[in-house]
């Protein structure tokens, strides 16, 4: 039998040291899609998931640029990042921006809570992709001054994150950079080292 669970490098689940649902333990962040476009309707929904997402006054800081492979929009995004991503995301079949408005539209004060609020409709969209097979891989790596430019980014608005979705790709048919690191293990903290208690440092107690 094939093997199954973190020994598999295949296998990208979520390898929790506590019971999670498998909306989240699925999602992670490929190197290598295949180069097939989204059913119709799969960005309208993505984007329905992110709009229903939580956000401080209910302000919904988010904006996404949208692109689509063999698009305008789609080549002005991949055009703005950095190399190494372009090597990669140049496959996916959609690639967004996300970004934060960062000034409430009631009173013109600075949103101290625009890029939390933009990752909070970001995560819904992972989970909405996730939800539907699909796999999204998210970067800081793109030029910010670039991107503003070539879209019209108004001043108080700044690009968070690029976004590449996506169906996942067979890492035997790419780079062998990119299929090692694609198969590389998938780590993180534990919980006690970022959940406190009683005093900073002090780890909460996960008992009840
Ligand atoms: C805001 C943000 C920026 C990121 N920037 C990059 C990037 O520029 N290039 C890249 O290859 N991965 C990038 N990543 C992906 C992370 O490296 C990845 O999420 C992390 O290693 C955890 O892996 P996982 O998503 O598979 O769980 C970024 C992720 C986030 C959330």
């Amino acid at each position: 039998m094939a093997p199954s669970g973190p020994e598999d490098p295949m296998d990208k689940r979520a390898p929790a040291d506590h019971p999670i649902d498998d909306l989240v333990a699925a999602r992670w962040s490929p190197y290598v899609f295949r180069d097939e476009t989204l059913e119709a309707g799969v960005v309208a929904s993505l984007l329905e998931a992110a709009r229903w997402a939580p956000s401080s006054y209910n302000e919904q800081p988010w904006r996404f640029l949208v692109g689509r492979k063999g698009d305008a929009a789609w080549q002005g995004i991949h055009d703005c990042l950095v190399e190494p991503n372009q090597a990669w995301a140049q496959a996916a079949p959609v690639l967004m921006v996300s970004v934060a408005s960062m000034r409430y539209a009631r009173g013109d004060k600075p949103n101290a809570h625009a890029w939390h609020d933009v990752g909070l409709a970001t995560g819904n969209l992972l989970a909405e992709a996730t939800a539907r097979g699909l796999l999204a891989h998210q970067m800081g790596g793109f030029f910010p001054d670039r991107l503003r430019e070539r879209f019209g980014l108004p001043e108080h608005f700044e690009p968070c994150a690029a976004i590449a979705i996506g169906h996942r790709g067979d890492p035997a048919t790419a780079a062998p950079e990119l299929a090692a690191r694609e198969q590389g293990p998938r780590t993180r903290r534990a919980v006690a080292e970022f959940a406190f208690g009683d005093s900073w440092g002090q780890p909460a107690s996960l008992d009840a």
